[in-house]
């Protein structure tokens, strides 16, 4: 027999939008709390199905995946990211994601580990004359330096530079048209959308300049791969530029500001958690020498592992999803009818008393795979599941991996402020203010000195 899916009823014309938009987490908590693991609610005109449960997680996501596509808030970043990777459904997502992912594979992520490395100790340098430094602006820029480097080949200061300050407006542009319940048309020329444009212009002028100045795709990046698979991904020659630059773009917003938030946020549980901090350094320094680490010598330190899955429990940067569903489908005993629009909250699944003992404490040992840790599949999930499962896992696992160990190894830092950071829930799990830590070197001989001549941006 079917049941009815509980609906959150709210008398004004937004919807539940007041009571959400405050602590979104809060407000579907506590709806969880009264209606139980599936409900629906509204917000505006549109109506949202919300999912907490493991194997419906896991159904939505893998088993009956190809009954459901990108939601409508996927789509209107389309006005940025095109029909890139993150973007685009079906057929189209498939040739991509064939084109691309032999980018990501180990073998090739060895190769941008030697870059991963190189930027990090230009960092390691870059902070012996300062005595604190501003996390979110740190994290931000080296992760950007890498995924530039690594994705394009390219690391001119005036191209970061265009991203950097290009990339976020245009960003907030398009999610506070997502937010909107009644946004302007884009072709007005009102200030905001002047600006988008210009911002545009400019992002797409320097990926052209860079897509031609390549030549022969030979390199041993992204954008090669890019170079070598466009037929596959677009046949039509007239229209392959703009694809390159969507899907460069898609790369560009995928892949650096969720790496940033993930160590901002570990740095800062770090910082919260002292006896954590001594286990983790204590690990890195009794089991590497002064170098900056191998990939095999980072795969050896479990703890540091540890640490960053547990952050990432915690404060998953992607903490939540979407997904419609295209036709008819069961959970449980209810009804999924075509057009319905499921969400699925990371943040909050991690959270689940029902799947973890103390959710709320920062304990990464919860994870030591020797203590017996049974994890069960779709409890944990910061990087999606299913065929759409983040691209830049490994990628990212092993970028955390290094630079939280380089850190820990060179530096002992604490937070200079000890108050909460708040965090915003936009597309990402961002710290809403900013977080300092104060640093002192530990031993300035493991700071390489190949980079002495690196100064401060
Ligand atoms: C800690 C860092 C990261 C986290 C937590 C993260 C998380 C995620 C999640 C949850 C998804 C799935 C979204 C969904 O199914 O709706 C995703 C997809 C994606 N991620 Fe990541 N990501 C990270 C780093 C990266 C990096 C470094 C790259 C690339 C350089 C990247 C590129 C992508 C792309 C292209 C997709 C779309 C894949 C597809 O749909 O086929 N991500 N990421």
């Amino acid at each position: 027999m079917t049941r009815t899916i509980p609906y959150v009823h709210s008398g004004r014309l937004t919807g539940s939008y007041r009571e959400y938009v405050v602590d979104p987490p809060k407000f579907l908590a506590r709806q969880r709390a009264r209606h139980g693991e599936l409900f629906r609610f509204r917000i505006g005109h549109r109506h949202l199905i919300y999912l907490e449960r493991a194997e419906w997680v896991q159904h939505v996501l893998h088993k009956n995946h190809a009954n459901y596509i990108k939601s409508l808030a996927y789509r209107k970043l389309r006005l940025l990211l095109g029909e890139g990777l993150l973007t685009s459904d079906g057929g189209a997502w498939k040739r991509q994601r064939q084109v691309i992912g032999p980018a990501f594979r180990r073998e090739r992520i060895r190769d941008y580990f030697a870059l991963m490395t190189d930027f990090t100790e230009r960092m390691l340098v870059r902070w012996r004359g300062h005595d604190r430094i501003n996390l979110n602006d740190e994290m931000r820029h080296i992760t950007l330096q890498i995924v530039t480097k690594t994705l394009l080949g390219v690391e001119s200061q005036r191209s970061l530079d265009i991203i950097r300050h290009q990339l976020p407006l245009a960003l907030r542009y398009v999610l506070d048209r997502v937010s909107s319940p009644l946004p302007l048309p884009t072709y007005l020329p009102t200030p905001k959308n002047l600006r988008f444009r210009a911002a545009m212009r400019d992002m797409h002028g320097l990926m052209q300049e860079i897509v031609s100045s390549r030549g022969a795709a030979e390199a041993n990046d992204v954008l090669s791969s890019l170079l070598n698979g466009i037929h596959t991904i677009e046949p039509d020659a007239k229209a392959q530029p703009r694809t390159l630059r969507e899907q460069v773009l898609t790369l560009f917003v995928a892949g650096h500001e969720t790496s940033a938030i993930a160590l901002c946020w570990t740095m800062h549980l770090l910082g919260r958690h002292p006896q954590v901090l001594a286990k983790l350094r204590s690990e890195v320094r009794s089991n590497l020498r002064r170098e900056p680490p191998s990939m095999e010598e980072l795969a050896a330190l479990p703890y540091t592992a540890q640490v960053l899955k547990e952050s990432l429990r915690l404060m998953p940067p992607i903490w939540l999803m979407a997904r419609e569903s295209l036709g008819t489908d069961q959970l449980g005993k209810h009804k999924i009818l075509p057009g319905d629009i499921l969400t699925i909250c990371p943040y909050l699944m991690h959270r689940s008393e029902l799947y973890w003992s103390e959710p709320g404490r920062f304990y990464p040992e919860r994870f030591d795979s020797n203590r017996g840790a049974d994890i069960a599949p779709y409890t944990y999930f910061p990087f999606g599941g299913g065929p759409r499962l983040c691209i830049g896992n490994n990628f990212a696992m092993l970028e955390l991996q290094l630079l939280l160990t380089r850190i820990v190894q060179c530096y002992d830092f604490e937070l200079e402020t000890t108050h909460h950071p708040g965090v915003e829930f936009s597309l990402s799990l961002r710290p809403r203010n900013e977080i300092w830590i104060r640093l002192r070197p530990v031993d300035t001989r493991a700071i390489s000195s190949t980079f002495e001549s690196t100064r401060m941006h």
